[in-house]
C-alpha cells in the first residue's frame, strides 16, 4: 500500500468542487488517512515547489497556491501515487482528457485544481511537509476485504 499527498488547490475550494473531487477518490476505493483545510504560507509553497524555482511560471504558481485556503489529504491505496496522478489527468486543464479531474472540471492551465505527489520520494517528502508526526493515521478498514482480494495477504 502507498500513501500519496493530494492538495485541492484554491480554485477547487473557491469553486466548491472539493466534495465532487474527494468523492471520486472515495469511489475508487482510496482510504483518506489525513485531511485538513489550511492556508499555505509563502515559505511552505516555496519548499513544496522548490523544483520549479526559476521557471517562468514559478512566481504565479506560489501566488496562486498561497492566495486562498486549500484542502490537503493523504490518500492510501494500492499504487496510490500512480493511480491518483492518472485520475488527476494532464497538467493543463485544456489538455487533460475527459474522465479525469482536470479534464472534467477545468479549462485553465495555471488553475488546475489539484496537486498529487509524482513519485515515492516526493510523496514521503510532501507528507512530512504538510502533516506532523502521527497525523497520517495508520488505521485499518474492514471494507478493504472487499476493495482488494486479500487472500494472499497482500492487496491484489
Ligand atoms: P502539480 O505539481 O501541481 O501536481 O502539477 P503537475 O505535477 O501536473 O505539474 P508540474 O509540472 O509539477 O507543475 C506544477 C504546477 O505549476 C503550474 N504550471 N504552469 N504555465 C506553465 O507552463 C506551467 N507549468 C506548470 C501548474 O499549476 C502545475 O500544476
Ligand atoms: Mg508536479
Amino acid at each position: 500500500m502507498e500513501t500519496t499527498l493530494i492538495i485541492l488547490k484554491p480554485d477547487a475550494v473557491q469553486r466548491s468542487l472539493t466534495g465532487k473531487i474527494i468523492t471520486r477518490f472515495e469511489d475508487k476505493g482510496f482510504q483518506i488517512v489525513a485531511m485538513k483545510m489550511m492556508k499555505i504560507s509563502p515559505e511552505l509553497a516555496a519548499t513544496h515547489y522548490a523544483a520549479h524555482k526559476g521557471k517562468p511560471f514559478y512566481d504565479g504558481l506560489v501566488n496562486f497556491m498561497t492566495s486562498k485556503p486549500v484542502i490537503v489529504l493523504a490518500l492510501r491505496g494500492n499504487k496510490a501515487i500512480e493511480v491518483a496522478r492518472k485520475m488527476m489527468g494532464a497538467t493543463f486543464g485544456s489538455k487533460a482528457e475527459p474522465g479525469t479531474i482536470r479534464g472534467d472540471f477545468g479549462l485553465s492551465n495555471a488553475f488546475n485544481l489539484i496537486h498529487g505527489s509524482d513519485s515515492t520520494e516526493a510523496a514521503a517528502h510532501e507528507l512530512k511537509l504538510f502533516f506532523g508526526e502521527g497525523q497520517v493515521l495508520d488505521d485499518s478498514r474492514l471494507i478493504d476485504q472487499w476493495v482488494y482480494d486479500m487472500t494472499s495477504g497482500t492487496p491484489e
